[in-house]
């Protein structure tokens, strides 16, 4: 077997066992979304969130990533980065790309070649700016998404990717699951906004969010996208998920890439 073909069976037994999917699409998400252009410059997937001196491990943002998600991935990285076979910033891609068609998504193809930080100093300044929060609407998602070059068709296609996970109060401060089935990647999010009824609530942390009465959430930045031009793409991919799986796959290897050169088909 190739080393990709060996990670991606421990990473699927991992998930089997942990149920932890989810938290890996949120650690390349992190790792590669502070690329920005613009007023924010640099940023790529680096894996400088490894490092909690200061930087990308300690941002607000990333709470739970550095701690949570590298905790589950040590035996791993132990066994294939600590042996040189991969970089950390590889492992982490290939990490959400096997989490999302491991639970039903698309087949993403990866790409590797991507250099690990040497320190935290290699992180970008600060995530204002750079990383989303949940709490704010359409203008504050085109000042994030815009200058990583993803359109409003692609924030709503990225954004579909809460069809699976949960947000954790110790960590965001925001509570809950957005579908019934949190470990299914389809298209249960756009569907769900569609039709379910959300109710205004604040979490213990003292976060405003939207629930309803299946116990399902929705971040205020998820129900933007209710308005328009962001709506007909949630109406698009509530009634077609091929169409979904399509625009979700471009977007995501675009984030996935930004701010990389010289990257390769293979290991
Ligand atoms: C559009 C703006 C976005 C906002 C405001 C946002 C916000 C959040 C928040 C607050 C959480 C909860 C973290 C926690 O408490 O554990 C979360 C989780 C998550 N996010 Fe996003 N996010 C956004 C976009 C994205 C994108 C682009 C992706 C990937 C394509 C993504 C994938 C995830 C996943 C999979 C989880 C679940 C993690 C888990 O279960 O531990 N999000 N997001």
């Amino acid at each position: 077997m190739s080393t990709v073909a060996d990670i991606t069976a421990d990473l699927k037994a991992l998930y089997n066992e942990k149920n932890c999917g989810p938290i890996m699409i949120r650690l390349s998400w992190h790792d590669a979304g502070v690329y920005s252009t613009g007023a924010k410059t640099g940023g790529c997937p680096n894996a400088a969130m490894r490092f909690t001196d200061g930087g990308e491990g300690c941002f607000g943002a990333n709470a739970g990533l550095p701690t949570v998600a590298l905790t589950l991935l040590k035996p791993i990285t132990e066994k294939y980065v600590d042996a040189g076979l991969i970089s950390n910033a590889d492992l982490w891609t290939l990490a959400a790309n096997v989490a999302i068609e491991h639970m039903g998504g698309p087949a993403i193809p990866t790409k590797f070649g991507r250099s690990d930080a040497a320190s935290s100093a290699e992180s970008v300044e600060s995530q204002v700016g750079r990383l989303p929060d949940g709490d704010k609407g359409i203008d504050h998602l085109r000042e994030i998404f815009h200058p990583k070059g993803f359109t409003d068709r692609e924030i709503v296609a990225l954004s579909g990717a809460h069809t699976v996970g949960k947000c954790h109060g110790d960590r965001s401060g925001f509570e809950g699951a957005w579908t019934e089935d949190h470990l299914n990647f389809d298209n249960s999010y756009f569907k769900d906004m569609l039709t379910k009824e959300y109710s205004d609530m604040t979490t213990a942390a003292g976060c405003p969010q939207k629930k309803h009465d299946s116990g399902t959430i929705m971040l205020i930045s998820d129900l933007a996208l209710l308005e328009a031009p962001f709506r007909e793409f949630v109406e698009l991919y509530a009634k077609d998920q091929d169409a979904f799986f399509k625009d979700f796959v471009g977007a995501w290897v675009k984030l996935q890439e930004n701010g990389c050169s010289g990257l390769r088909d293979s290991l």
